[in-house]
């Protein structure tokens, strides 16, 4: 049997940072305020030339050099995103594909906003044991800036830009593999968080293009407590099932939302401080790039080493939720 091994990692950020107290000039908001109540200080935001597919052809362009496999051999693409770069088609995914010089393979997005990149992880993971795909390309990327209401300051001081790519490829080695995956999904609170405008389920289907048409909106203190609720118990139950403890976790790589959101998961876990990997106070919330992007730095840091276990854990717009327990594996 084939088993999925998760073989490299690679991450963008565009140059252009924005800080709260730009912010604060924008909305009526603080410093003190943001970095209170959810841990950012600053966030990146994409040129007006660059598109969501730019982010993520740069993050995949580090993963594949990573990951030692050739363009050619890549026979599925999968992208992670709610900002792609077109409404309906092409997908961002085929877009990437195409300007990596990737021809022929399979590609498509999903759509499980902050849970994307773990849901393409699952997808990734299902197609290599399944035997129909070999070596799988996922990028979560987000040019979330395109569909943010600065004028809205319970949601604008949250979201970023940026991208994250991973590289996945069948292993015979059963300890290289990637040890489970855990999605799930409640539509009842879709509410909480959503682009409500833009879509024929909406008031406004013109698809007009009208400026706000596809803004985010968040119910924040809702999504917050069912966010720490649902995240805790997805651990829990992704530990057991696999009889594992979490002091024995090396690295816990939650969604990065709110830093008082990871602290309320980390502490209800029993996870040390040095285990928990927390990255929102540089990128803010960037949705379906945040667990790459936070698995990029450790790497980069020099603190993900091979064999090391990871545990991913995230939550958004849906809602949708899913965890993960994956060795890091790099291809020697
Ligand atoms: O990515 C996955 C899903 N997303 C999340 O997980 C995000 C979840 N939610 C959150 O991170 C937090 O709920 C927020 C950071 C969005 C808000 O923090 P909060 O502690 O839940 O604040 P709140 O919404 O309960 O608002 C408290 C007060 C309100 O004023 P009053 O009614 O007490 O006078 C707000 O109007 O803070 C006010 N407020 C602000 N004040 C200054 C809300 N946003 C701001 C702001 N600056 N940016």
């Amino acid at each position: 049997m084939a088993y999925a091994a998760f073989r490299s990692i690679g991450a963008y950020v565009p140059e252009k940072i924005l800080t709260n107290s730009d912010l604060s000039k924008m909305v009526d908001t603080s410093d003190e305020w943001i970095t209170k109540r959810t841990g950012i200080k600053e966030r990146h935001i994409a040129a007006d030339t660059e598109f969501t597919s730019d982010l993520g052809v740069k993050a995949a362009q580090k993963a594949l050099k990573r990951s030692g496999v050739a363009l050619e051999d890549i026979d599925l693409v999968v992208t992670a995103t709610i900002s792609p770069d077109y409404f309906c088609m092409p997908s961002t995914a085929t877009v990437i594909a195409n300007k990596l010089g990737i021809k022929g393979a399979t590609a498509f997005d999903i759509t499980a906003a902050c849970t994307g990149f773990i849901y393409a992880l699952s997808i990734a993971k299902a197609f290599i044991e399944s035997g129909m795909k070999k070596n799988v390309l996922i990028v979560g990327a987000e040019k979330l800036s395109a569909i943010t209401d600065y004028t809205d300051r319970g949601t604008c001081i949250l979201f970023g830009d940026g991208a994250g790519s991973a590289v996945i490829s069948a292993t015979n080695n059963k300890e290289e593999a990637i040890i489970d995956i855990n999605t799930g999904a409640d539509g009842e609170y879709a509410d909480l968080l959503m682009t409500p405008n833009g879509g024929t389920g909406s008031a406004h289907d013109s698809l007009d293009g009208e400026a706000g048409s596809c803004f985010m909106q968040m119910k924040g203190n809702e999504t917050f407590k069912v966010a720490v609720r649902t995240l805790t118990k997805d651990v829990k139950e992704i530990l057991e099932d696999n009889n594992i403890k979490s002091e024995d976790i090396k690295h816990f790589i939650p969604h990065q939302a709110n830093l008082r959101i990871i602290k309320a998961v980390g502490d209800a876990l029993n996870m040390r401080e040095d285990q928990v990997v927390i990255t929102v106070e540089k990128y803010g919330n960037t949705s379906g790039a945040s667990i790459p992007m936070a698995i990029n730095d450790l790497y980069e840091s020099g603190k993900l080493q091979s064999g090391e276990i990871m545990l991913l854990d995230a939550f958004g717009g849906g809602l949708t939720w899913g965890s993960a327990l994956i060795p890091f594996v790099p291809s020697k």
